[in-house]
């Protein structure tokens, strides 16, 4: 039996696929490579020196993703495939509902035609919006999201739920994760934004690398300790082996689970800056520039459901997050070109 990997050639799909792998999984990944490159899943194989069975197909192209169900036998999902960029996603709002919820009923669709039942979604602290109480309990209710994006996770938690409550059949897991950064340890692989990255570490590295000149910082006026904002950032490796500890509660029978995954320490920006020069040497100029629409103060998780019910708990601290983040940026400065 196979766990399908939806998006498993993008950044925590490729570091799951390799946890999937060493935990004695059968993965089967499809990617339609909108936001990613086939080498990233040639790098996961050199690492782990497993084949990995990768199919190319859009999660809209309900024909060609059928055709991989026939061949393989799926018996669970991780459901990494989505867009992702927020400032885009405010743009392009058609494209991201259509891409995020059509692709998502489509992946449904078949994994109910083929009993398969059972699936664990990528889903968003962003879910919280302006969380209501800090560190996040998974109790807290869910807030008003600030762009499409946001509101694709939201809904897509909303049917997967409603999904779950008509059938028990269904095992559902609702991953909530803060902010994925690092890479993994060997620097093969690792988060690579195309364009200017709209995301912190990944700016912050390629102003190391020289791709880049200067850090804006997004307002230092924030309610925190220096006024910048503050984030529960995780290792990616960290965050990929919760996806194993989330198939184990799925093969106990899951029903519908939701869990944080963060490590429940909030780092500023400004924290993030001087970490990153601590662990490479490497100093990040920076200026303060204006707040960025719909950024909030602080988010950071109460992570210790997923440690009492799954027995996952972060291990990595920023130092190995800054460590790797660089490893993977300085050893491939254009990232998978
Ligand atoms: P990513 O862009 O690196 O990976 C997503 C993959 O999905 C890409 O390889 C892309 O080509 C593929 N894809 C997109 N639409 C597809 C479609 N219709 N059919 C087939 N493949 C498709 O992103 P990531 O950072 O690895 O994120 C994975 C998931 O986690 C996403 O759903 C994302 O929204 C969610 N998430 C990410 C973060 C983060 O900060 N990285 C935070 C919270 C949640
Ligand atoms: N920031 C800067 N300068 C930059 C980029 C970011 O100062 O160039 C600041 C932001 O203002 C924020 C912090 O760095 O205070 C983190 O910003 P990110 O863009 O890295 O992350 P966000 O918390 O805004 O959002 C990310 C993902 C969302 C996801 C959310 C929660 O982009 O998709 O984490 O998981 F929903």
């Amino acid at each position: 039996m196979s766990i399908l990997v939806t998006g498993g050639a993008g950044y925590i799909g490729t570091h799951t696929v390799i946890e999937l792998q060493a935990a004695g999984y059968e993965v089967v990944v499809v990617d339609n490579l909108s936001n990613s490159s086939e080498k990233s899943l040639e790098r996961v194989e050199e690492i782990t020196g497993k084949p990995v069975s990768f199919y190319k197909v859009d999660l809209l192209d309900e024909n060609g993703l059928e055709e991989v169900f026939k061949k393989e036998k799926i018996d669970s999902c991780i459901h990494f495939a989505g867009l992702k960029a927020v400032g885009e996603s405010v743009e392009k709002p058609w494209e991201y509902y259509n891409n995020n919820l059509s692709g998502t009923l489509v992946l449904l669709k078949l994994l109910k035609k083929y009993n398969a039942k059972n699936i664990i979604f990528s889903s968003s602290a962003t879910v919280y919006g302006k969380p209501a109480v800090i560190p996040i309990t998974e109790e807290c209710p869910k807030g008003e999201a600030t762009n499409p994006y946001g509101h694709t996770k939201s809904m897509l938690e909303q049917i997967l739920t409603d999904i779950q409550k008509a059938d028990s059949e269904w095992n559902v897991i609702l991953l909530r994760y803060f902010n994925p950064i690092g890479a993994h340890k060997s620097g093969k692989i690792g988060e690579n934004p195309s364009g200017i990255p709209n995301n912190l570490m990944p700016y912050i590295t390629q102003v190391a690398v020289g791709k880049l000149k200067c850090l804006g910082v997004f307002g230092n006026d924030y309610d925190t300790p220096d006024g910048t904002g503050v984030r529960d950032y995780i290792h990616v490796v960290d965050l990929a082996r919760g996806h194993v500890k989330a198939l184990k509660k799925i093969e106990e029978k899951a029903g519908l689970c939701i869990y944080n995954l963060g490590t429940g320490t909030g780092y500023s920006v400004l924290d993030l800056v001087k970490n990153f020069k601590e662990a490479t040497g490497v100093d990040i100029p920076y200026e303060i520039k204006p707040r960025r629409a719909g950024d909030i103060d602080a988010c950071y998780a109460d992570a210790s459901k997923a440690e009492r019910e799954i027995g996952w708990k972060a291990e990595y601290g920023i130092r190995e997050m800054c460590e790797d983040s660089w490893r993977w940026q300085s050893m491939n400065p254009k990232g998978y070109e």
